[in-house]
Parts: C-alpha cells; sequence; structure tokens
C-alpha cells in the first residue's frame, strides 16, 4: 500500500520590518503555533527578527532592495512605499519554491497591512490570506478622514483650526489628526490608500479589545466585507519568547526590585521616535526635579546628533543617584507588569498603550507622530487614565505631569480606572471578544 504523506496546515506570516509591527505578529505565531499549525516567518534583511529566540518557527528571508540612503533617511513613508514595490517578486519566489517543496501541505498567508503586496502574491498563487492590522480601530477610522480631506486639498489646514473639533470624531482636533510629516501628502494617501483597501483577503485581524474601542469597531464593521476578528492584547494572549530587535536589559529588573509599590515611572519613547537635545535636557531636569524613582528606556540614537547618552546635561546623573535608571533597551511588558511601577510616559505607539492598559498602569502621553497622537488624546479625555503633555517641552509642567500622576488624588484616580479597564481586558481574553474571535479565527483558518 502507498504511504501517505502526512499533511499539515502552513501559514505563512509577513511582519513588517518594524519593531511596533513585528511584535504583535511573532506573539499570533506563537498563538497558532500553539493551535498545531506551522509556522514560517518571511522576513525583510532589513531589520530581521532573530530565529534563535523562536525554535519552533520557519524563517525564510527575502531581499528587500532598500538602499542605505533609504534607511538613514529614517523617511518611513519612503521606505514602506519601496518595500512594497521591491518585496513582491521575491516574495512570490519564495512561495513558488515552498509550495514545490512540501506539495502536501496547504499553505495561508497572514500579513501585516502594511505588506499589502502580500496580498497581490497571495491572489495570484490562489492563496487564502488574512490582514493583520497592528495599530488602533480608532487610527483606522482617522486615518479615513485623513484622506477625505486629502482629496478636499484640505492639508495643510491653517494653525487657527488646530484646536478645532474634527467633525465626527470627538475628542480628536485637527493637530490629533494621523498625517504623517515623513513624506509628501500625495506619498502619504498613497500608501494609506493601498494599506486601508482589503481586496480579496479572506478577514482582518485586529490587534485591540473591543472594551477599548466599540464605537470605532462598530463603524468599521459596518463598512467592512469581511469579517473582523478582534484579538488583542496579542502579547497577553501569547508569551512569546523575546521578541526584540535590541538586547534587553534586564538588569532594570533587579533595580525594580529595590523599589516600593507603584512608585516608579517608566519612561520609553519607542523604536522610532527621536528628541532634540534640548527636549532631552528638560525630561531630565523634569523627571530629576519630581523626585519620583525612574525607569528611563534612552534607545541609542534617539536623541538627535548622539550615540546614546552623551549629550545629557551636565550634574544630572550626580542630581538623581539611586533614583534613576537609564537602560538601552528594556523587556517593557515585563517592566510594565512589576509591582513597583505606577506609571508609564509613553510615545502612545498602540503596543505600548496596550501593553500599559492591560496592565491598569496610567499614563503621560506624549505623543510624537501620527497614531500616536489619537491614542494620546484617547486615553487622556476618553478613558482618563493618562495625562497628556502638550506644547514644547519643559521641566516645570513635567515635574508636575509626574507628581500628579504619581502622587496627587487625580493620580489616584487615574489608577482606579485603569485598574478596572484591566480586569475588563482579562474578562474579554478568559471568556470575552476576544476569546471567541481567536477561537473563529482558527476555525476559519482550518476551514481554507
Ligand atoms: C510603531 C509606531 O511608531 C507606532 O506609532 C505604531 O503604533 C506602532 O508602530 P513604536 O514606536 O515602536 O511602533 O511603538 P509601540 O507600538 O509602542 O511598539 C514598541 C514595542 O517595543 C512595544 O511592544 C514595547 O514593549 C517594545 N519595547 C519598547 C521594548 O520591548 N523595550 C523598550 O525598551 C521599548
Amino acid at each position: 500500500m502507498e504511504k501517505k504523506t502526512q499533511s499539515c496546515k502552513r501559514l505563512v506570516l509577513v511582519p513588517c520590518p518594524y519593531q511596533g509591527h513585528i511584535n504583535p505578529m511573532l506573539q499570533l505565531g506563537t498563538f497558532l503555533h500553539s493551535r498545531g499549525f506551522s509556522i514560517t516567518i518571511v522576513h525583510t534583511h532589513f531589520n530581521s527578527p532573530n530565529p534563535s529566540n523562536h525554535p519552533e518557527f520557519t524563517f525564510l528571508p527575502i531581499p528587500d532592495g532598500l538602499t542605505e540612503h533609504e534607511i538613514l533617511s529614517g523617511n518611513l513613508v519612503a521606505i514602506l512605499l519601496a518595500l512594497n514595490a521591491n518585496c513582491k517578486a521575491s516574495f512570490q519566489q519564495c512561495l513558488t519554491q515552498l509550495m514545490e517543496q512540501e506539495p502536501q501541505n496547504s499553505i495561508s498567508i497572514i500579513y501585516d497591512d502594511i505588506m499589502y503586496f502580500s496580498e497581490a502574491v497571495a491572489n495570484y498563487l490562489n492563496i487564502p490570506s488574512i490582514v493583520l492590522r497592528t495599530v488602533s480601530i480608532t487610527n483606522f477610522v482617522a486615518r479615513s478622514t485623513v484622506l477625505q480631506l486629502l482629496s478636499k486639498g484640505s492639508f495643510p489646514f491653517p494653525e487657527s483650526m488646530s484646536r478645532n473639533p474634527v467633525p465626527d470624531l470627538d475628542p480628536l482636533r485637527f493637530k490629533d489628526l494621523p498625517i504623517s510629516n515623513f513624506d509628501t501628502y500625495e506619498n502619504y494617501s498613497k500608501l494609506v490608500v493601498n494599506l486601508h483597501n482589503v481586496r480579496t483577503s479572506a478577514a482582518v485581524i485586529w490587534n485591540t479589545v473591543d472594551c477599548l474601542e466599540q464605537s470605532s469597531l462598530a463603524q468599521i464593521q459596518q463598512q467592512c466585507q469581511v469579517p473582523i476578528f478582534t484579538i488583542g492584547p496579542l502579547h497577553k494572549i501569547a508569551t512569546a519568547a523575546s521578541t526584540s530587535l535590541l538586547e534587553e536589559d534586564i538588569g532594570c529588573i533587579a533595580w525594580l526590585d529595590k523599589q516600593s509599590h507603584n512608585s516608579v515611572i517608566y519612561v520609553s519613547l519607542g523604536s522610532v521616535a527621536s528628541i532634540s537635545e534640548k527636549e532631552l535636557a528638560e525630561m531630565a531636569w523634569g523627571l530629576a526635579n519630581s523626585k519620583q524613582p525612574f525607569l528611563w528606556v534612552i534607545r541609542p540614537g534617539s536623541i538627535c546628533g548622539s550615540d546614546w547618552i552623551e549629550l545629557l546635561p551636565q550634574g544630572f546623573i550626580e542630581a538623581i543617584r539611586e533614583r534613576g535608571c537609564i537602560v538601552k533597551w528594556a523587556p517593557q511588558r515585563q517592566v510594565l507588569a512589576h509591582d513597583a511601577v505606577g506609571g508609564f510616559w509613553s510615545h502612545c505607539g498602540w503596543n505600548s498603550t496596550l501593553e500599559s492598559l492591560s496592565e491598569g498602569v496610567p499614563m503621560i502621553c506624549r505623543p510624537c507622530f501620527s497614531d500616536q497622537k489619537v491614542h494620546a488624546r484617547y486615553v487622556s479625555q476618553v478613558c482618563k487614565i493618562g495625562i497628556q503633555v502638550e506644547n514644547e517641552l519643559e521641566r516645570g509642567e513635567i515635574e508636575r505631569a509626574v507628581r500628579k500622576l504619581m502622587v496627587d488624588d487625580d493620580g489616584k484616580g487615574m489608577r482606579e480606572r485603569a485598574k478596572e479597564l484591566k480586569e475588563k481586558i482579562e474578562v474579554s481574553m478568559k471568556s470575552g471578544s476576544s476569546y471567541h474571535c481567536l477561537n473563529e479565527l482558527v476555525e476559519l483558518i482550518r476551514s481554507f
């Protein structure tokens, strides 16, 4: 009798090569692997993840065609447009080879919405595909408004309008809209139109929780032609091994162990944002003068004009002594879950926001660009568990914001509300919307 070759379902995951996108994709991969799927990560050479952290996955690099000049420019819009133009052919070749090598296996693709070339390839090869959206639904809705305003020529808007509310997007003001400063409006529109437009994919996965985004979700559900699975927060669904591109300094956990309950403000501006020397000085003195202990991530290269902390103001290190701990990169999820951490000064990237909310940690919101402005506004005005620091950074204002969050009654109220939200998120994961969506997603993939 002929021996039957064992078949399995292989999922090809295509992350966008930035930390805030790699994390949720690898976490999703970890979850789906635990449900019996074989996982292949197809990734660019640029910012490639570390395969040794995930022996359970297969990693396949594809050439991305990015030049050093493009990478150093930091123009995210141009880089993402280039990736989509450059990777299509190599991805198609990679998948064709995979199908030839494993003819017994059925393949499906899950791609980050920014890597939209994947959908075209999937369609061409007749492979089912699903989109993963790694930013909030509320940002998606706000971006749709931006597209409409751009098509009417409403950008740039006059400074006098910046604090005006955007119709139908309460509490967002014009200044909070997720417009990119990296490139021309034309290129930004081109990118956003492509990543908003799901043509042939079978479903949309969203790294969010229903209870955080009910009204935005309702709007999207009316427009979307395919099922939406809100399965977040992914970092809690699948506690993946490290997904960091930079080495995590775990020494800061020993430092946190020595601090008292809820006393530490954790400061991090994520993996992309940078600040000027002047802003660094204001932050440094604001933190020092607040007299609260702090754990501060200063990513190498994130201070314009320096490699790391060379530009910290004179006398600062002596002034803070043991009260501050500065690291290049932290195990952030572990930090936010630590008993000593009572507040998070964040740029409000979507992962950081979800990670803070799901640990019940109130925030100081200092957005730098794009979706971060939307999240800062929602955390401070809708959830009421954060203080947004606006305008130019100024040490006195920072000191007051830190004390308000960490010491004053206002902060206590925010901490209470943050705790309630954390509990709601836990219910969603254990028996609510995220739990059900995850099971439905698995069923859908099995049905392909
Ligand atoms: C980018 C965009 O800038 C952001 O606006 C968008 O919402 C997602 O993609 P990034 O700026 O890096 O992301 O922010 P964020 O989404 O918060 O992701 C950063 C990730 O790095 C988080 O998962 C965080 O836990 C992790 N991190 C950050 C660390 O592990 N250690 C650190 O020291 C800092």
